[in-house]
């Protein structure tokens, strides 16, 4: 599977909410890594690449924004709106993140520490990898 929405799943009471992550329960894999996004500037789109090897869970804790998935087949959009719900991303699948909303903080957990070597961030390049 390319990329799945995950229900979260929230612990609330009187006191407000909590969401946790961990991996098995609502991750898929070994959290490694986590970092986030934030005071985006209008018009940008983020991301705009492929990873070889990492997979990635995508959360908009704070306001939207918009992520379009490509596999090299096919191409889906999908709206993060709500700090409820997670966007799983498996290894080789083009992001781009964007439309993002005033004071929007985008999350992201990933299965890697960072390594460039393992991003493609040309298209063409992705196209033809993706399928080989
Ligand atoms: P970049 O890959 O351009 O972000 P995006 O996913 O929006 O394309 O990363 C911006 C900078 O941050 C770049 O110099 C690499 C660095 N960076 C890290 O050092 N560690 C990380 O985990 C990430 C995601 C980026």
């Amino acid at each position: 599977m390319n990329y799945k929405l995950i229900d979260l799943g929230v612990f609330g009471d009187d006191r407000g909410k909590l969401i946790s992550l961990e991996k098995n329960n609502n991750c898929p894999f070994d959290i490694k890594r986590c970092f986030y996004i934030f005071d985006t500037k209008n018009g940008i789109a983020r991301g705009c690449h492929a990873n070889k090897n990492s997979e990635f869970l995508l959360i908009a804790i704070n306001g939207s924004c918009k992520v379009k998935i490509d596999d090299g087949k096919k191409t889906e959009i999908v709206n993060l709106n709500s700090p409820h719900t997670a966007l799983y991303l498996n290894r080789m699948v083009w992001k781009e993140m964007y439309d993002f909303s005033y004071n929007a903080i985008l999350m992201v957990l990933a299965s890697t520490l960072y390594d460039e070597k393992e991003y493609i961030r040309d298209y063409e390049m992705f196209l033809e990898e993706v399928n080989k």
